[in-house]
């Protein structure tokens, strides 16, 4: 089939808003169930496929996502360029609610995941080079997009993926913050990896819902906002991605 782009989207968008003329398929992967269906649509003049990365009733907590079943669902389908759009909360102090950020660093702090396709029986190992986990001429096509659609977009930052489902602590965050990390989200790993191994061109639009533990004035960090700040930038998201399509 041929997809010219596919979506997988985080916390807060779980369907894709003007996807025309859609279908649903449920695809059988060697890993289990995905998510759910991956949705396939028209949309900006071109194919498109949609898949709730937490299922479309956010039932699958960042811990249980089934990241290789998706991925591999994805890919079966036809599709070779993946956007994971992914809530964050940001460290960096110019990394505040609904700020959008193209990363191109991330440190993996979660753990008990699957995060390669070849801890199956007999699968050849398979070392791969993840210098730069993002496809670096698709975050730059993504950044352009976000130029043309009007969105402003932060170029880099470093992407800490921690395990979930629960917030990180102020000292965890002081320690990723000492690390390096400029945004903390529960699922931008292993999806990059899986999606490197496949051969599958990836960059992370990454939203900002809240500062992370201890660098906002709140001593707690609110849902409520978190959910409010979250739809605000996901309503930019189309347009980005319909200049992409254009690009
Ligand atoms: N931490 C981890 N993941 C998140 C956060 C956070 O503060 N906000 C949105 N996703």
């Amino acid at each position: 089939m041929n997809i010219d782009l596919a979506v997988i989207g985080g916390s807060g968008l779980y369907s894709f808003p003007g996807l025309e003329n859609a279908t649903r398929h449920s695809v059988d992967t060697p890993f289990g169930p995905a998510s759910g269906d991956v949705v396939i649509g028209d949309f900006a003049g071109k194919r498109v496929a949609f898949m709730a990365r937490h299922g479309e009733s956010h039932t699958v907590p960042p811990h249980r996502v089934n990241y290789r079943a998706n991925l591999w669902a994805l890919h079966s389908l036809g599709a070779r360029t993946v956007i994971g759009v992914n809530a964050v909360g940001g460290i960096r102090a110019d990394m505040g609610p609904r700020v959008i950020v193209v990363p191109d660093q991330v440190i993996d702090y979660t753990h008990g995941r699957y995060t390669s396709f070849c801890d199956i029986e007999g699968a050849e190992v398979k070392h791969i080079d993840f210098s730069e986990p993002y496809t670096e001429a698709l975050r730059r096509r993504l950044i352009v997009a976000a130029g043309r659609a009007g969105v402003p977009v932060l170029d880099g930052g470093c992407y800490g993926a921690t395990q979930g489902p629960r917030l990180e602590t102020r000292a965890e965050i002081a320690r990723m913050r000492r690390d390096g990390c400029d945004l903390v989200g529960m699922t931008g790993m292993p999806e990059a990896v899986l999606a490197r191994e496949l051969d599958i061109a990836y960059a992370c639009l990454a939203l900002v819902a809240n500062f992370a533990a201890g660098c906002g004035d709140e001593a707690e960090i609110s849902i409520e906002e978190i959910f409010a700040h979250l739809a605000a930038a996901t309503a930019e998201v189309p347009r980005i991605l319909a200049e992409l399509l254009k690009s």
